[in-house]
């Protein structure tokens, strides 16, 4: 809950980010679709009247949309060339930021920094220039701009050229990586990206560990940080929104369906996740392999339902990852499977309504990322469950910090020690499995999206 005190931010404030809030898709009869996404920046920025949020169009609905002058009030969208973004966006982002902030290249062949990578970063200079630009023209005299994530790292440095008055604060949604790996990244670029983000009053992270190597970096490649302050801010879940929208009917008739697919009287182990390189699915599906395999008292008595939405399309990698998830839990089911139990019933179309009711059902939550900013599903299952659910938890999400002591923590690589975690929050008790979930939900939901929102902007405003 955002207390009465809050205080309200008196200046416009602006929120950047290369995902808006709303996206558009074409019809096959020519008209728009518009589709308003959720997540803690929307909840967040609700708490603000005089806001403006500045986007990238993503599609061709995006696309079609800026050409015709649809849109929301208070969002404007950026039509910047489908190929500068796609270079931004697929190549420098998502294969080169993601990847080494979340230590998933491979040493000894990747990366590769040559002359098409020069051509992409050319590209990620002109994209993020068009965001600083549009912000320049669109904010008042002071006001507070607060730029998200990786993909517009240079944005802080290139508004604050053009715009001195303004309030530039930076959010990294993701891991900042160590210093060690950083420097994979060509001299010049690893110190691009960090005074572009210096560029900002204030740099902000969703856990100390984050804010502590990006303050390891600075100091190893810049000598520090200079005038920029740096700040912790870990994004909670939305409980209200949450409690909420789990039980509306949607919610109550997926929860009658999943129920059927597992069986009377099994347990069940649950993840929900973007099927995405760094959230470890694979070893996940080899952990519960294992558990069927080493404690063969669980055939039959268990079901995972994993749900694995496709993210990222674009790129061979992650369609790669998207079929190797696929294929393995084919072979557990192949491997264990009888007439009338699945081992594993794995869904890869989006629902959130799915989720939901998965997140009310499980008895085990299994969130075993190689590295995550903060893990947002840590978060909620806790707050949702109906009759308290044992999250299993590797120690390298951003949540860990949180959520730690009541969770079964694992190193996400030990595939054998996440097939024991497993076990033991299969076994746990049933007092301990409820009186942990309080903690883990209270821990959960301590900051809230519009508080976690509205903090920032606080601090921005001082010193
Ligand atoms: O920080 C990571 C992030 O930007 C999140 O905010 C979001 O969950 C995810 O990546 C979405 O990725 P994309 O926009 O590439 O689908």
């Amino acid at each position: 809950m955002v207390s009465e005190h809050a205080p309200q931010p008196a200046a416009q404030v602006l929120v950047a980010s290369n995902r808006g809030p709303v996206s558009y898709a074409l019809r096959e009869d020519g008209t728009l679709d518009a589709k308003r996404g959720g997540g803690g920046l929307v909840s967040g920025l609700s708490a603000v009247d005089d806001k403006m949020w500045v986007c990238a169009a993503l599609g061709d609905g995006d696309r079609e949309a800026v050409r015709r002058g649809v849109g929301e009030p208070g969002v404007r969208m950026l039509d910047i060339d489908a190929d500068v973004h796609a270079d931004a966006y697929n190549g420098i982002a998502n294969s080169v930021l993601w990847f080494v902030h979340h230590l998933l290249y491979q040493t000894p062949v990747e990366p590769v920094f040559d002359a098409e990578f020069r051509r992409q970063w050319a590209s990620f200079e002109t994209y993020n220039r068009a965001f600083a630009e549009a912000l320049a023209e669109e904010a008042g005299e002071g006001a507070a701009v607060l730029v998200q994530d990786y993909h517009l790292a240079l944005v802080p440095g290139m508004l604050r050229e053009l715009r001195p008055d303004l309030r530039i604060g930076h959010f990294s949604h993701t891991p900042w990586a160590p210093v060690d790996y950083f420097r994979l990244l060509p001299d010049d670029i690893a110190e691009q990206l960090l005074r572009g983000i210096l560029g900002a009053d204030r740099a902000a992270f969703l856990t100390r560990r984050w804010a502590d190597a990006f303050i390891g970096c600075c100091a190893e490649i810049l000598g520090g940080t200079g005038h920029t302050r740096i700040g912790v801010h870990g994004l909670g879940a939305d409980a209200d929104f949450l409690r909420g929208r789990a039980h509306e009917a949607d919610v109550d008739e997926r929860m009658a369906a999943l129920r059927e697919q597992v069986g009377p009287g099994r347990k069940t182990i649950v993840r929900v996740d973007r099927t995405e390189l760094s959230k470890n699915i694979v070893r996940g599906l080899h952990a519960y392999r294992a558990l069927l395999d080493e404690r063969p008292e669980w055939r039959g008595r268990v079901v995972h339902i994993a749900f694995a939405y496709p993210s990222r399309q674009d790129l061979a990698v992650y369609r790669e990852y998207t079929a190797e998830v696929q294929r393995v839990a084919d072979s557990v089911n192949e491997a264990y499977g009888t007439a009338d139990w699945t081992p594993v019933v794995l869904h890869v179309k989006d629902d959130f309504a799915r989720s939901l009711a998965a997140y009310r059902l499980a008895d085990v939550a299994l969130v075993n990322p190689i590295r995550d900013g903060m893990n947002l599903v840590a978060k909620e299952v806790p707050v949702v469950s109906d009759h308290g659910c044992a999250l299993v938890l590797s120690r390298e999400a951003g949540a860990y910090e949180e959520l730690g002591a009541d969770a079964i923590t694992v190193n996400p690589y030990d595939v054998s020690a996440t097939a024991a975690a497993l076990h033991e929050a299969l076994t746990m008790a049933d007092d301990e499995r409820t009186a942990r979930t309080k903690r883990l939900a209270a821990a959960a939901t301590a900051l809230p999206p519009q508080q976690w929102f509205l903090d920032q902007l606080e601090a921005l405003g001082q010193g």
